[in-house]
């Protein structure tokens, strides 16, 4: 029987963006399946979404493309998780020339923890090339409107996070 092909998309997803759901579908046309997970480090975490938030969004977000998407969240290094869920591909997306010091820096360490296990680059579609998470959160916390930029969702959560989620706008 042919092996299945999976790779892990990890992240901090916080929350997750138009960005990341076309990183996804581009890997998979590369792979069979993919894991969309969430890394916490509960000693440091300074998070907007909760991971139970965060994954269900994640979970609702990719429920149309069905058993191939995969969500879960992990604590302690990327390449022990790897190992447990037994896949040596690490997906991370590229946007500019900025994010590889960061990745290019990651995926050294990765490779230093664990050989055997690779990290490939995706490049972000063009219409995505600007947006973060954290970008994401800082304009809505001002009153400005990203959709277009998250899911519908995503959207929501967000809203309600800086208005009667007992946020305030700064
Ligand atoms: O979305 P982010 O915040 O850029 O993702 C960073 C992430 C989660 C991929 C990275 O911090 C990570 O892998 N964390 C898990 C802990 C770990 O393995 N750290 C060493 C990475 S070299």
């Amino acid at each position: 029987m042919a092996r299945t092909h999976v790779a892990i998309y990890p992240g901090s997803f916080d929350p997750v963006t138009n960005g990341h759901i076309d990183l996804v579908k581009r890997t998979l046309q590369v792979f069979d399946e993919i894991i969309v997970a969430i890394a916490t480090n509960p000693s440091k975490d300074s998070s907007l979404f909760s991971v139970s938030e965060r994954l269900e969004m994640i979970q609702e977000v990719f429920r149309g493309l069905g058993k191939r998407v995969r969500s879960d969240s992990f604590e302690g290094l990327l390449v022990d998780y790897a190992d447990r869920v037994g896949s040596h591909v690490i997906i991370r997306g590229l946007r500019a020339i900025s994010d590889f010091e960061y990745e290019f820096q990651m995926a050294m360490m990765n490779r230093g923890l664990k050989p055997k296990i690779e990290t490939l680059f995706m490049m972000t579609g063009e219409s995505y090339f600007y947006i973060s998470s954290r970008l994401v959160k800082e304009v809505v916390s001002l009153g400005g409107d990203v959709s277009g930029l998250v899911p519908t969702i995503v959207l929501k959560k967000l809203k309600e996070k800086f208005t009667s989620g007992g946020l305030s706008r700064q």
